[in-house]
């Protein structure tokens, strides 16, 4: 799993005044909406004892408390209230927990998971048909139980269509995959894949009058876990975002909206979202079977050919993402039966924005590298 990138973790309606907890990166969030409309996202771990901030409320104009000794926390993070304490002991400088930069676009709440400061982020994904009144869109959400870079390469992938698909999504008497050209800079890579359209059936097949031999399908992945899917059909366009959210490095929440700019009534939308939901339960058998679960990280440990390109180029630059030190595994370790969760964190940006408090941190922070984090100093 990749830190440093901005990370679409909800979307922006499913985030109310209540706060409550998600989880990316192997990690537990708090998330709440600020009473200025902001949404706020802090780590979900109380520097105390390792309480659930998520579990805590709002109190005062826009704190969180924690549920267990009632410590209050600023949407930046610093502690502000022990209510333990006599009123006139000072706060401690390490209480405080990372908070994370959050943008809202294109309908998601996007979450910036590590310390890099704002002109060396990453930018986050484009996608203009959000703000375009000729397109509607749908939502979706399931949980797969595979990892995020298994599901991600899925959908790049043209030539399992008509495998896993039959004809809801490809044509089994037209498997082959053209060449195609990759379009690709340092975050993202696309390329437009001639494919066989399915025979026309349901609501679909009223809208086709010729039916095209092949229709240009652009398939792409922004990183670090966002694909897209854009079919171009005679009577218009669907488009496909999917957020693939790694809960852990073995389940992967799966976001997606929906574009059309075809059949834009809101009756319409039932269908939209069955034939994605349909979609992904064919796709949910052979993702959830693949072995090894995880993506492998040597390229000679599975055998790609051309139509592989998206993958490939895929694997590539996540190596050197890895080389780089963004790379953070799963914390979650398993001694004898009992499961035991690390109290780590992704770094902030505060950590690097505030020299002075470089020793003010008391949870340990994860990636760049395999170093058992957690442990005592
Ligand atoms: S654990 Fe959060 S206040 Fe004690
Ligand atoms: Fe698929």
């Amino acid at each position: 799993m990749l830190k440093n990138f901005w990370y679409a973790v909800e979307f922006s309606h499913a985030v109310q005044r209540q706060p409550r907890k998600i989880t990316c990166l192997g990690q537990d969030f708090v998330v709440w909406r600020r009473r200025n409309g902001e949404v706020a996202v802090l780590s979900d771990l109380c520097v105390h004892r390792g309480g659930a901030l998520s579990m805590g409320k709002l109190v005062g104009d826009d704190r969180i408390a924690c549920p267990y000794h009632g410590w209050e926390y600023e949407p930046d993070g610093t502690c502000v209230k022990i209510p333990a304490n006599p009123v006139d002991r000072g706060i401690p400088k390490k209480a405080r927990v990372d908070a994370y930069p959050v943008i809202e676009r294109y309908g998601m709440v996007w979450a910036f998971l590590g310390d890099l400061p704002e002109e060396q982020r990453p930018p986050i994904p484009h996608i203009p048909e959000h703000d375009d009144p000729s397109y509607r869109a749908v939502y979706f959400e399931t949980t797969i139980e595979a990892n995020y870079e298994r599901t991600m390469e899925n959908v790049v992938d043209a030539a399992h269509a008509p495998f896993v698909h039959g004809t809801a999504f490809g044509n089994p008497d037209k498997p082959q995959i053209p060449d195609f050209e990759l379009s690709q800079d340092e975050w993202r890579c696309e390329a437009d894949i001639l494919m066989s359209p399915p025979p026309a059936k349901g609501r679909w097949k009223r809208l086709y009058k010729d039916k095209p031999e092949q229709v240009v399908v652009t398939n792409g992945w922004y990183l670090p876990n966002v694909v897209k899917l854009h079919v171009r059909l005679p009577f218009g366009d669907m488009l496909l975002y999917d957020f693939n959210i790694p809960l852990t490095q073995d389940r992967t929440l799966i976001k997606i909206i929906g574009y059309r700019n075809f059949l834009t009534s809101k009756w319409a939308d039932k269908n939209a979202v069955q034939r994605i939901s349909k979609i992904l339960e064919q796709d949910r058998v052979v993702v959830e079977a693949q072995r090894p679960e995880l993506l492998p990280f040597d390229l000679s440990a599975e055998l790609h050919i051309r139509s592989d390109a998206l993958q490939v180029a895929y694997r590539r630059r996540r190596r050197e993402l890895i080389e780089r030190g963004w790379w953070v595994g799963d914390d979650d370790v398993v001694t004898g039966d009992v499961p035991r969760r690390r109290a780590t964190v992704i770094p902030s940006p505060a950590r690097r924005d505030n020299p002075e408090l470089a020793r003010a941190w008391v949870h340990k922070t994860r990636g760049g590298g395999d170093e058992p984090a957690g442990d005592t100093e």
